[in-house]
């Protein structure tokens, strides 16, 4: 083996092994806009895309291909502002796919103008396709399955022209591939940019020589002239090591540079990112060859060693690189190289909350447009009047169109900051929004409200309320005032009058209030100014409570009587039922005050506190019904959960005090205690101990939960503790107590995964002794409710019992308890495991 030239001779080893796939195992080939199926020369069997889109047009363009003339169908979508999806069912609910596009424009259409546009796969902008560049495109990508449904989409840009594909196709992926090495890049989508079988000299391989049909291409356009021509080689090889199984067909060819002792590719890259690179070595030869290796200058591995009829691969990241240089440099014998791949690493934005989804989807219903929402609203581009700030959805803004009312959905978008409904039609009082905790601008101006409502005082962030152009009648409200970040209120053109609050008499907030009948802070000018008979005052306080039948009853009833007495008859009620109130508001508070006192370890907080410690609600951990949870830190350094109550939960002032009494005597080590509250105005929140470990249902459907699963043995010291807990619940505490929301997502772990029940936010005292069950309006998740309570609403500890069923069938399952999608026996986990 001294001469050199000897390497240029075939080595002839052991026999060819070569594993025949049949079938074609989840493969599926859509000719997009074909219209037939058919089978290719590779047995690859084609199939129309009309079950998996519903827009767009198609079209069959004829080119050709170097001498060869090609007829290929296509679907375009002109005129489209927004994204069009290829919706592709995912059986397999974890693993990793192939997912391959070609596009092809060839001015089909004779304007002459190649489109540009992106494609996205699921929240990921995966690639911008600009056809003038290069024509036909080819993308592909790989993808870790998370959902039932892969949304593929093309996203058109502003005078980018009809985005157009030709082909799309999905392919499965060997179990644990393309994960080794990149460890540190989790939630990423592989955009291929190179994959080469070096020393290959034809075109390229691809299926059935490839049975993951991944496509290999010749090195020739990228190696050095001066290297040396590649081998074939036969061998068999023991690839039990290399999750990728590269086909033998790829391994048998290799370049290995004779004459020199450094050996590089250098391959040029679109634009700047990360990238993940994987080399591959096959022994093919009788010798062991070893030599450094470089990427972009760096050496990833010193004295690489190949050893004789053995697969290795190397598996590298690079941060921030625009162009590649692979070098090899020899130590013993030559650098030699089979085969590589490199991709580029995409981002996956996180998905908007399902809660957010849902109601955008129903709020887009309630204006009967189709306003083209679907998917997700924030990723891979925010829909049309939305904004968003990561996953969250912070601006919406619908206006000249007919909305009528706001409906209770618009309180789901808990993120919301800019809020803007103007000119929809709105009638009536202004509500459902008292959850919109981070609302800071809202934009009611000109529409036919007639009533603030109750709620906007809970808008503890608003800045900027924008109220011209209504119909809103009678007074100010006073609660105004609360807001303490108000800096703009616009109320003009209305029909208000009265003089203004006292409490929105601040240098901090400017107050328009032109167009209305009197509208100043001073009473005097405003009895000067106004024509009107001074009775109205009385009828607005006494009434309220009423809703509108009264209130519209009463000029009536006084024109009928028509007598002054009555008139002051009335102001004499009305004077005492004020007073009263604000002498039991006095009195009420102080008894809260003497109350606190005695509740031993619980923290009175007051509201600002809170703020501090939660740095103005800035972190959100968790969100329901009732409001939202809060991580916050108490100036001792604890970490606490911080549960902010909203209105449409609001507990009456005993029900809450009650329930913190409950609360604040429940200790248990599987219980999630309660650290302390705060009741000020109309805030009520409890602050809970923080449990770092996040809820079972995390551990199970989280975006960790694939690559830590949670052992069987956890699982049960998880389903014993949770047990634990509702028996205390149900037979430890005095009174008896049941959860009436047993649920994974109310399951919380600690550091050590020890479980603890949380949120007896909805709990049911039982509080006689002999009392056997409960008559209640049915409360609880779907999916875990007992039937029987369900039909008979008698609510026992039972009811518990038959939710931690439901509990124990996750753990054992992984699934959970509905899912969208499927028979309706697989829909349901209790009737598929019936
Ligand atoms: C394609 O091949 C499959 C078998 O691989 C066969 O069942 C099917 O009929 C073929 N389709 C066409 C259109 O030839
Ligand atoms: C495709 O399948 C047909 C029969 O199903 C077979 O005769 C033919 O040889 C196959 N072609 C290839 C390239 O495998
Ligand atoms: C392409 O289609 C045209 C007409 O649509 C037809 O004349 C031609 O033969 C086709 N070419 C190929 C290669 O199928
Ligand atoms: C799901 O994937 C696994 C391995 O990734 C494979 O063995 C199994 O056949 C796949 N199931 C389906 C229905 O595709
Ligand atoms: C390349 O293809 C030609 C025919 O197309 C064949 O004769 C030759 O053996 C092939 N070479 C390799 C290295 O596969
Ligand atoms: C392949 O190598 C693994 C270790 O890397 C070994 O356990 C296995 O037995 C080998 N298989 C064959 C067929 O040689
Ligand atoms: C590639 O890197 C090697 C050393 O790592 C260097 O010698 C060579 O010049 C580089 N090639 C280019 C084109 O940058
Ligand atoms: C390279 O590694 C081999 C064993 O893998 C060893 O025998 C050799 O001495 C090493 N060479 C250098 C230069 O480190
Ligand atoms: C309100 O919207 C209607 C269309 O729904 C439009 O015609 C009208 O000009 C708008 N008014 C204002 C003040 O924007
Ligand atoms: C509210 O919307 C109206 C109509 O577009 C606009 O004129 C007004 O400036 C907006 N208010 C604020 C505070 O932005």
């Amino acid at each position: 083996m001294d001469s050199r030239n000897s390497w240029t001779i075939f080595f002839l080893l052991h026999s060819f092994l070569f594993v025949a796939f049949s079938g074609q195992d989840g493969f599926l080939s859509l000719s997009c806009g074909g219209t037939t199926s058919f089978n290719d020369s590779s047995n690859i069997s084609w199939f129309s895309d009309t079950p998996y889109i519903t827009t767009g047009k198609t079209t069959t363009i004829n080119y050709n291909d170097g001498s060869l003339s090609t007829n290929v169908s296509a679907r375009f979508f002109p005129h489209s502002k927004r994204r069009a999806c290829y919706r592709i069912p995912m059986s397999n609910a974890t693993s990793l796919i192939l997912v391959r596009a070609k596009f092809v424009y060839k001015n089909y259409d004779g304007l002459g103008k190649p489109p540009i546009f992106y494609v996205s796969l699921g929240t990921a902008i995966a690639a911008k396709i600009n056809l003038a560049r290069k024509d036909p495109w080819i993308e592909e990508f790989l993808w870790e399955v998370n959902k039932d449904t892969l949304a593929c989409c093309l996203n058109s840009i502003p005078s980018g022209g009809s985005p157009i594909i030709s082909l799309l196709e999905i392919r499965p992926l060997p179990k644990g591939s393309y994960i080794k090495g990149k460890e540190n890049f989790p939630n990423k989508l592989l955009r291929m940019s190179y994959r080469v079988d070096c020393g290959h000299i034809n075109e390229s391989i691809r299926y059935p020589m490839d049975p993951y049909d991944r496509i290999w291409n010749s090195d020739r356009s990228f190696i050095p002239f001066h290297a040396t021509s590649g081998f074939k080689i036969k061998n068999s090889f023991n690839q039990s090591n290399i999750f990728e199984k590269p086909p033998a067909p790829v391994l048998q060819t290799g370049r290995v540079l004779a004459r020199r002792n450094i050996m590089a590719y250098n391959l040029p890259l679109e634009g700047l990112g990360d990238y993940y690179i994987i080399l591959y070595f096959a022994g093919i030869l009788p010798v062991f060859p070893s030599f450094d290796v470089f990427i972009n200058g760096d050496l990833v591995k010193s004295n690489y060693t190949i050893k004789r009829s053995e697969i290795s691969a190397l598996y590298v990241t690079k941060k921030r690189i625009s162009s590649l240089n692979i070098t090899l440099r020899s130590i013993n014998f030559y650098p030699q190289i089979n085969a590589f791949e490199v991709y580029n690493m995409v981002d996956i934005p996180p998905e908007a909350s399902s809660t957010t989804v849902s109601a955008m989807q129903v709020i887009q219903q309630s204006t009967g447009l189709d306003l083209g929402w679907q998917d997700d609203p924030c990723s891979p581009f925010p829909w049309d009047h939305i904004h968003c700030e990561g996953n969250l959805v912070i601006s919406l803004a619908l206006s000249d169109i007919n909305l009528r009312s706001i409906s209770p959905t618009f309180g789901d978008l808990l993120d919301l900051k800019t809020l803007d409904l103007h000119n929809t039609s709105l009638a009536g009082e202004i509500q459902n929004l008292g959850s919109l905790q981070s609302l800071a601008k809202l934009n009611l101006s000109f529409n036919q409200l007639t009533s603030f409502g109750e709620e906007l005082e809970n808008l503890i962030s608003l800045q900027i309320l924008d109220l011209r152009d209504n119909s809103l009648r009678g007074v100010v409200p006073d609660n105004l005032g609360e807001l303490e970040d108000l800096h703009l209120l616009n109320l003009e053109n209305n029909k208000l009058q009265g003089p203004l609050p006292q409490s929105l008499n601040k240098d901090t907030i400017e107050i328009r209030t032109s167009g209305n009948l009197c509208l100043t802070f001073s009473t005097t000018t405003c009895d000067d100014a106004s024509s009107n008979p001074p009775i109205v005052e009385p009828q607005l306080i006494i009434i309220p409570k009423k809703k509108n039948h009264g209130q519209n009853h009463l000029p009536i009833i006084l024109g009928t009587i028509g007598g002054a007495t009555f008139t002051i008859f009335l102001i004499c009620i009305s004077v005492y039922i004020y007073n009263s109130k604000i002498r039991y508001r006095a009195s009420h508070t102080t008894r809260e005050e003497t109350d606190m006192r005695n509740w031993g370890a619980e923290k009175v907080f007051t509201y600002k506190e809170i703020k501090v410690a939660t740095s103005n609600f800035k972190e959100i951990i968790g969100r329901g019904g009732f409001g939202s949870v809060y991580l916050g830190k108490l100036p001792n350094g604890k970490s606490v959960a911080v549960k902010v109550r909203f209105d449409k939960s609001q507990l009456g002032v005993d029900s809450f005090i009650n329930e913190i009494h409950l609360l604040s005597k429940i200790r248990h080590q599987n219980l999630v205690s309660l650290e302390g509250f705060c009741h000020e105005a109309k805030h009520q929140i409890l602050v809970y101990e923080y449990l770092p470990g996040g809820s079972l249902a995390d551990h199970l459907y989280g975006a960790n939960s694939h690559k830590t699963p949670l052992s069987w043995i956890r699982r049960l010291k998880i389903a014993v503790d949770a047990a634990k807990g509702l028996d205390y619940l149900h037979n430890g505490s005095e009174p008896r107590i049941i959860h009436r929301d047993v649920k994974c997502s109310n399951i919380l772990l600690d550091m050590d995964l020890n479980a603890k029940v949380c949120d007896f936010g909805l709990s049911k005292q039982v509080t006689k002794a002999d009392a056997t069950h409960v008559t209640t309006v049915v409360k609880g998740t779907a999916g875990y409710l007992d039937p029987e309570y369900y039909s008979t609403q008698q609510l026992t500890e039972k009811s518990d019992v038959y939710s931690f069923g439901v509990v124990l069938l996750e753990l054992i399952c992984g699934r959970e308890p509905l899912i969208h999608s499927g028979t309706p026996d697989s829909f349901n986990l209790v009737l598929w495991v019936t």
